[in-house]
C-alpha cells in the first residue's frame, strides 16, 4: 500500500532525487511490487535477527522493537537462533508477505547472494544492520548500518600495546573469537592481530570460537587454561564470552584482571560492571542502539530517497575508571 502511494508521489517528482547510493534500482523500490504495507498505511518491515546469544543482542532486539513502535513501523520480527538457514527462511517468508523493506543482521558473512537476488527481484529494498555480507554485488542492499569491527579490534590491540610499552617480556595472549564466519569475529580478529603482530613480544598462543556466548566462553577458556599455564592476556570478542571466561579463570584459582588481563568488546551493563569491579581491564564499545537510525533509513529507502551506502555507528572505549563513572547512566 505504502509503496504504491510512494510510487505515485515519486512519479511526479524529479527523477534525479531517486538515485540512491549503491543500488541500481533504489528509486524504483516501490515499482512492480504489489506492496505489503499495512492497511493503516504504515511501513511494514521484516527484520531477521541473528538470535539471542548475548546481552548485546538482547539490547539490540529491544531497541529495534521499541523504535519501530515509536516510528510507526509495523515490525515483523524473527529470531534465527544463530543459524543462517533460519534467516534465509525468514527472508523468503518476508518476500511472500510482500513487506515494504527487509532488514537483517547476517549471522555469517558469506552465502547471501541467492536469497538477496530473490529479494531484489521482488523489488523489496534491503538494509543490512550490525553485520556485513561479503557479496561483491553491492546493489543487493541499499545500505549497511553498523559498527566498524576492524577498528574495534585495532582499539583493543592498541590498548594492549600501550599497556606493555615499557616491558621487554613476552606477552602470551589467548583469543576467544565470536561466531565462526561472522563479520565481527573476522574483523575484530584481523584488526587486533594487525596491531599486536607489529611487536614480536606479543604471542597469540591460542585462538578459538566461543560463539559469542557466556557458556561457550567459559568452556573454551577452561580448555585454554588447561593447556596453557602462562596466559597473560585474554582478548574476548564480546563481553559475554569474557564473563564466561572470568568464571573459568576464578575456577582455576587465578584472579581475572590481575593474573590475566582481560579485554572485551560491547560494553553491556554486565561487562561494564565487571570492568568497574576490576575483573575486566578494558572494553571497546559496540553500540547496539541503532534502531532509530534503522527506522529513519527504512522510511527513506521505501520512499526512494538517497541514503549513504555505509552508515558507521559511533563508539568509544572504557577503562575501569570510566566504567565506574558511566555505569549509573548506562542504557543497556
Ligand atoms: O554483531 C555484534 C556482535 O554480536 C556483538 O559484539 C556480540 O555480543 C553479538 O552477539
Amino acid at each position: 500500500m505504502l509503496k504504491r502511494i510512494s510510487a505515485l508521489i515519486l512519479a511526479g517528482a524529479t527523477a534525479l532525487t531517486m538515485t540512491g547510493c549503491g543500488s541500481s534500482d533504489s528509486g524504483d523500490s516501490s515499482v512492480g511490487s504489489s506492496g505489503g504495507g499495512a492497511k493503516d498505511g504504515k511501513i511494514v518491515m521484516g527484520f531477521a535477527q541473528v538470535g539471542a546469544e548475548s546481552g548485546w543482542r538482547t539490547a539490540n532486539t529491544k531497541d529495534i522493537q521499541e523504535t519501530a513502535k515509536e516510528a510507526g513501523v509495523d515490525l515483523k520480527f524473527s529470531d534465527a537462533q544463530q543459524k543462517q538457514e533460519n534467516q534465509i527462511k525468514a527472508i523468503r517468508s518476508y518476500i511472500q508477505q510482500k513487506v515494504d523493506v527487509i532488514a537483517f543482521s547476517p549471522v555469517v558473512e558469506s552465502g547471501w547472494d541467492t536469497v538477496l537476488k530473490e529479494v531484489q527481484n521482488a523489488k523489496i529494498p534491503v538494509i543490512l544492520t550490525d553485520r556485513a555480507v561479503d557479496s561483491q554485488d553491492t546493489s543487493l542492499y541499499k545500505t549497511f548500518l553498523g559498527s566498524d569491527f576492524i577498528e574495534e579490534g585495532k582499539k583493543a590491540g592498541q590498548w594492549l600495546v600501550d599497556q606493555y610499552k615499557d616491558s621487554k617480556d613476552d606477552v602470551n595472549i589467548v583469543q576467544l573469537e565470536g561466531t565462526t564466519g561472522s563479520a565481527p569475529a573476522n574483523d575484530r580478529k584481523s584488526g587486533f592481530e594487525e596491531i599486536v603482530k607489529a611487536d614480536p613480544k606479543f604471542h597469540i598462543i591460542a585462538s578459538q570460537s566461543g560463539d559469542f556466548t557466556r557458556a561457550k566462553g567459559k568452556e573454551v577458556m577452561e580448555a585454554f587454561l588447561k593447556s596453557n599455564p602462562d596466559i597473560d592476556v585474554l582478548w574476548a570478542h564480546n563481553d559475554d564470552m569474557g564473563l564466561g571466561a572470568i568464571e573459568a579463570i576464578e575456577g582455576a584459582g587465578k584472579v581475572p584482571g590481575k593474573d590475566i588481563k582481560i579485554i572485551t568488546a560491547d560494553a553491556t551493563h554486565d561487562g561494564m560492571q565487571a570492568l568497574a569491579d576490576g575483573k575486566i581491564n578494558f572494553i571497546v564499545e559496540c553500540n547496539p542502539l541503532m534502531g532509530k537510525q534503522l527506522m529513519d533509513l527504512a522510511k527513506k529507502v521505501v520512499n526512494g530517497e538517497q541514503v549513504p551506502q555505509r552508515v558507521v555507528t559511533e563508539e568509544t572505549t572504557f577503562t575501569q575508571e570510566q566504567a565506574k563513572e558511566v555505569l549509573p547512566s548506562r542504557k543497556y
